[in-house]
C-alpha cells in the first residue's frame, strides 16, 4: 500500500501565545490603551490545546475566558507582557505574537490623579516600549519558531513583510483592518500568512475556523524548518 504522508500534529508541542491589547497608565485612574479584544489569539489558543498543544496564553486585560487546557498569565503593561513573552518562549517551540501591545508608554506615570488645568490643552511624554516579538525572535539561546501578526489599514503585504524581516520572524499573518466588519473586536478575521519563500491567503470566516487553518500552517513551516 502507498505510504502515509506523516500527520501534522501538535501533540506535546510546547507553544506560547500573546494575546489582547495592552494597557498603560497614565495616573491611577487613567490609561493608553487599543481596541484589540484578544479573540484571534484566545482562539489560537483553544484550538491548539484542542490539538494536543501544551499551551501557555499571556493575555492582556480583557474579559475573555480562559481555554480549556490552556495555561493562563495575565498582564497589564507591555513591560509586563514583555517579562512574562520573554519567559514563556524561552521554553517553548513555537511563539505567536497576536497581541496589539501599545507602542508607547507615559515617560513617568503621575502617582496622583491628574487635575485638569487652565490650559486648553495638554501634552502627555511618551516612550517607546520594547518590541516583546523581535526580542523573542533575537533570543541567542532556546529561540522559538516565532510567528508575528501585522495589522494594517494600508499597504497591508508590503508592511507585512516588512515586519518579517525587520523583527527576524519566521511568520507574519498579515490582518487588514482597514474594513470594520473583520479584525479588531469582531467574531470573523482573514489574514493571509506570509513566510520568507511564501505565503497563503486565507478568506474571511469566524475566528475559530481562521485560527486552525494558521495552526495548521504553522505546524506546518515550523516541520519544514525544524528538520
Ligand atoms: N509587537 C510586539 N511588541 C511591540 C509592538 C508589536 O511584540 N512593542 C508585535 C505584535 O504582537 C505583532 C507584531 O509585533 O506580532 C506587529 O505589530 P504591529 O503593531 O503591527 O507592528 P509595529 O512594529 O508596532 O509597527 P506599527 O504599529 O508602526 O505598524
Ligand atoms: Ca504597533
Amino acid at each position: 500500500s502507498a505510504k502515509q504522508q506523516p500527520e501534522l500534529s501538535w501533540q506535546g508541542i510546547t507553544l506560547s501565545i500573546t494575546a489582547g491589547p495592552t494597557r498603560e497608565a497614565i495616573d491611577p485612574v487613567r490609561y493608553i490603551s487599543n481596541q484589540s479584544s484578544g479573540k484571534m489569539g484566545f482562539a489560537l489558543a483553544a484550538i491548539a490545546a484542542q490539538l494536543g498543544a501544551d499551551v501557555t496564553l499571556i493575555a492582556g486585560p480583557v474579559p475573555l475566558a480562559t481555554p480549556a487546557g490552556v495555561k493562563r498569565v495575565d498582564v497589564i503593561s507591555a513591560e509586563q507582557m514583555h517579562q512574562a513573552a520573554l519567559k514563556a518562549a524561552q521554553n517553548s517551540a513555537i511563539f505567536i505574537g497576536c497581541a496589539a501591545v501599545a507602542d508607547y508608554r507615559m515617560a513617568e506615570i503621575a502617582v496622583e490623579k491628574l487635575k485638569k488645568t487652565s490650559d486648553d490643552a495638554l501634552t502627555l511624554k511618551l516612550v517607546k516600549n520594547p518590541d516583546i516579538i523581535a526580542s523573542v525572535a533575537a533570543l541567542s539561546q532556546q529561540r522559538p519558531f516565532t510567528v508575528g501578526f501585522a495589522a494594517e489599514t494600508h499597504n497591508l503585504i508590503d508592511y507585512a513583510k516588512g515586519k518579517l524581516t525587520n523583527k527576524k520572524l519566521d511568520m507574519i499573518c498579515a490582518n487588514d483592518v482597514s474594513d470594520p466588519a473583520q479584525g479588531f473586536n469582531t467574531e470573523h478575521n482573514a489574514v493571509t500568512m506570509i513566510w520568507p519563500n511564501g505565503e497563503l491567503a486565507l478568506p474571511a470566516q469566524a475566528k475559530t475556523e481562521l485560527a486552525k487553518l494558521i495552526l495548521q500552517q504553522i505546524l506546518q513551516q515550523y516541520q519544514m524548518v525544524e528538520k
